[in-house]
């Protein structure tokens, strides 16, 4: 990516854990990153799977330091409140600054910041969810390995698995009730992406993955 950028190259995205992927950068590859990238160029740390994450990162420092940095976190994921439509970002006063420009005046509705903030108060909640996304992810890991299907180890809630045409095992999953994602959109044909549900719906779904599979 550093020998990608130029003088023309305004920001770089690091989403991390990564999505379709589920992998993620170490800290000792984006401090790396970070002491390399030009001035110019504003480096958007995508953070949307971050309390996923058994020992998440201290990207925070790089705000701290002052670097040309912004921070994304979402409560779209673990707090599970996607149609509220909500999220923040974390950076210098400058950067900041600028965003609050250009940005939407009432662009985060009073519903929202209040179910945002009920979301991070709600620990209990947030180890729950964890707690089932670690479960079912090493649940669906261990039974892609006993179909020898390839896999990506996953930091996050979803698993990127190579089983075949990704569009026609889509299709028949879909057929079935269940909605995974192909993935040809991403240059990847051969993958679906496995979102972890609960452990009845992930044995359902991977029933139903045999199933398919077999015919
Ligand atoms: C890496 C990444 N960032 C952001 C989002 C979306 O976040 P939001 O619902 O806050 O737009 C997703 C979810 O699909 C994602 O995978």
């Amino acid at each position: 990516m550093l020998a990608a950028i130029t003088p023309r190259t305004k920001e770089v995205f690091i989403a991390n854990p990564n999505n379709p992927t589920g992998t993620m950068v170490t800290m000792d590859a984006l401090e790396r990153f970070m002491n390399r990238v030009p001035d110019h160029v504003v480096t958007v740390i995508d953070e949307a799977y971050y309390e996923f994450v058994q020992e998440p990162q201290d990207t925070m420092k790089f705000v701290r330091e002052g670097r040309n940095v912004i921070l994304l976190r979402t409560f779209s994921k673990i707090q599970g409140l996607a149609g509220l439509r909500i999220g923040y970002g974390i950076g210098p006063e400058n950067l900041v600054g600028v965003l609050h420009k250009t940005r939407q005046p009432f662009n985060a509705n009073a519903i929202a910041q209040a179910g945002a903030v009920a979301g991070l108060l709600d620990d209990e909640h947030q180890n729950r969810t964890r707690q089932v996304t670690d479960e079912g992810r090493t649940y669906l890991q261990d039974e892609f390995a006993k179909l020898n299907l390839e896999y990506v180890p996953s930091h996050a809630n979803f698993v990127l698995v190579k089983v075949g045409d990704g569009n026609v095992v889509f299709q028949k999953m879909l057929d079935q009730g269940i909605i995974i994602r192909a993935m040809a959109e991403y240059k990847l044909p051969d993958w679906v992406r496995i979102s972890v549900g609960t452990m009845e719906q992930n044995r359902r779904c991977m029933k139903t993955l045999k199933e398919v599979l077999a015919r």
